[in-house]
Parts: C-alpha cells; structure tokens; sequence
C-alpha cells in the first residue's frame, strides 16, 4: 500500500513509518522537518498551508495523519489550536479531493478532557472505555475532538473509510524513566489516570487501523495493558478516586484504560510495557 505519514519526522510518526515499512508499505512522510535516520521517503512542507497539502497529498492509498503540536503547553493555545485543527482539515480536504480511500487520525484520550483539563475531571467510571463523555477544557483536546469530528464530516460525505486512534502519553524506553518517572510521586500522576503506550505498539495499532475492512468512522482507544505505577491498581483508585465505581475487578498493575474495543475492532494487543525497559544505570 502506498501511505503517506504526516509527522513523521516526530516521536510517534517515526513509529508508525517503521512499523508501516516492516509491514512492506510504500511510505511518504511528510512534515516540517526532515526525520533522523529515516528509511522514508520525505517531504518537507507545512500542512497549515493547503496549496502545498494539496500539492502532496495525492497519488496514494491512503493517508495516516499524525502532525500535530502535541500538548497545549510551552505555546500560545490558539497557535496550538490553529496549527491542529488547520493541519486536520487540510490533510482530509487534500485526501478527499484526490480520492484516498483510506485515513487514520492520531487523536488522544485528551478528548476526554484528562489530563490537561482546569476544573478537575472526575471519571464517571473506570476503566474509561469509548463510551466516556468527550469533554476537553484545552485548546490541545479542543483541537484533537475537532479533527475527529472533521474526519467524522469527510467520512458522512462518503469520501473515505476511517479510524480515529485516541492514545494516553506515548512512551519508549528511552524517555520512561525521566519522563514519567518522578511524576508518578505527585498527586499529577492522576490527571493520566496513570495510562501511557508504548510507541512500538502504537505503531501496531496504527498498522492494524490501515487493514481494517469497515466502511465507517471507527473511534479507538489504545493503551499500555498496565498503569505507569508501582502501587496496585484497585488501591489506588480506591485512594484516588474513593467514589468512583470499577465496572469490572482489575487485576494487579492493569490499566484503568479499557481496550477491548480496539481488540474487538482493529485487532490491537499491546505487547510492551514499561516494567520490562531497561532502567536507567545510576551514580553510585
Ligand atoms: N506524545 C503523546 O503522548 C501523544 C499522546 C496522544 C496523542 N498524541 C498525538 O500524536 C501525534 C504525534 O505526537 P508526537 O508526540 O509524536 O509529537 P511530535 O512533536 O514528536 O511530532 C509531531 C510532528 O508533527 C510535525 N508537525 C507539527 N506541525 C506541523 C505542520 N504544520 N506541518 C507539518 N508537520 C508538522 C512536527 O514537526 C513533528 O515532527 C499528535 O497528533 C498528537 O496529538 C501524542
């Protein structure tokens, strides 16, 4: 299949582009920046600007749109608002006008409105399945529930197929241990709910949403199968959130994230999680 990635210059596009390339497609990455090391081919352009998403996105099978500025912090929201919702609506538009019948949206569990919400967010239930209200606060989850509902109006006009994949924060061995690592002493640590995924099985999940058959918008969610914690999974709801109902036991470190759905749907089995990363070597 010849597939195009946007952002795949970035820490998930990378992912995906590899996994797509191990799975014989034909991949275009396109993005701001040229990737490190890549085996893609690539184009640099910005996808804010819709000659030149016209211009590139075309003559392909399908397209996996993963450019975005990931979080609503360290810049403006609106440019963060304007750059994602922008780059969404002229990769659909550019995909649509050239007839490809295939997309795949990288959004986020931010739609939910963890973990970047103001007024806290309390889970009506866990594990958070798709059937959790969407209701992002920030300009980030915002613009992500935007693009889903963008693809949602190219698929209702009948130009695609479509799988919209909402991730928690995106790990690899690499930056585990200083990324999560000291967050998960703070009471921040909830606003995850504790969830992240891997990016070699995000790139799975991407690869298994470009094979899937519907003729829809699917919407998934995708996570790591444990917490980021060391603390057993039932005991800490119990201690952080004492009010909320599991609408089913969990067992040990299992996530508060429940992907059967994408399991059922697109076939998604998560194989990597953090308590097998190599840890950090230490001074002393
Ligand atoms: N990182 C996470 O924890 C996480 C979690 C859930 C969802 N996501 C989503 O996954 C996607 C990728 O996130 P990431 O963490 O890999 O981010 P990243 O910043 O590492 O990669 C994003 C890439 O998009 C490119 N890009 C940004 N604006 C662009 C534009 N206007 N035109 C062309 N390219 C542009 C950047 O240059 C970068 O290479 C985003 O859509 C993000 O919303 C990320």
């Amino acid at each position: 299949m010849r597939t195009i990635v946007t952002g795949a210059s970035g820490l998930l596009g990378r992912h995906v582009a590899e996994a797509l390339l191990a799975a014989g497609h034909d991949v275009l990455g396109i993005d701001t920046v040229a990737p490190v090391g890549g085996r893609w081919r690539h184009a640099t352009a910005d996808l804010t600007d819709l000659g030149s998403t016209l211009q590139l996105v075309r003559d392909r099978d399908a397209v996996v749109h993963v450019a975005a500025i990931p979080r609503p912090t360290g810049r403006a929201g609106g440019e963060v608002f304007r750059t994602n919702v922008a780059t969404a609506y002229n990769v659909v538009e550019a995909a649509a006008m050239a007839g490809i019948g295939r997309f795949v949206y990288a959004s986020s569990f931010s739609v939910f409105g963890y973990p970047f919400f103001e007024k806290t967010v309390i889970p009506p239930y866990l594990p958070v399945d798709m059937n959790h209200p969407v209701g992002a606060q920030d300009p980030y989850g915002l613009s992500k529930w935007l693009g889903e509902e963008i693809v949602d109006a190219a698929v209702r006009r009948g130009a695609f197929s479509a799988v919209s994949i909402r991730m928690p924060w995106i790990q690899t061995p690499q930056s585990f241990f200083a990324g999560v690592g000291p967050r998960r002493a703070t009471a921040e640590s909830a606003r995850d709910l504790w969830a992240y995924l891997d990016a070699r099985d995000a790139g799975q999940g991407f690869l298994r949403a470009l094979e899937w058959q519907g003729q829809s918008h699917l919407r998934v969610l995708l996570g790591a199968a444990d917490t980021f914690m060391e603390e057993e999974t039932e005991a800490l709801v119990r201690r952080v959130y004492p009010g909320v109902a599991l609408s089913r036991p969990i067992a040990g470190f299992g996530s508060v994230l429940d992907t059967a759905h994408a399991r059922e749907t697109i076939g998604f089995a998560p194989e990597h999680s953090w308590r097998s990363y190599p840890k950090p070597e230490t001074n002393g």
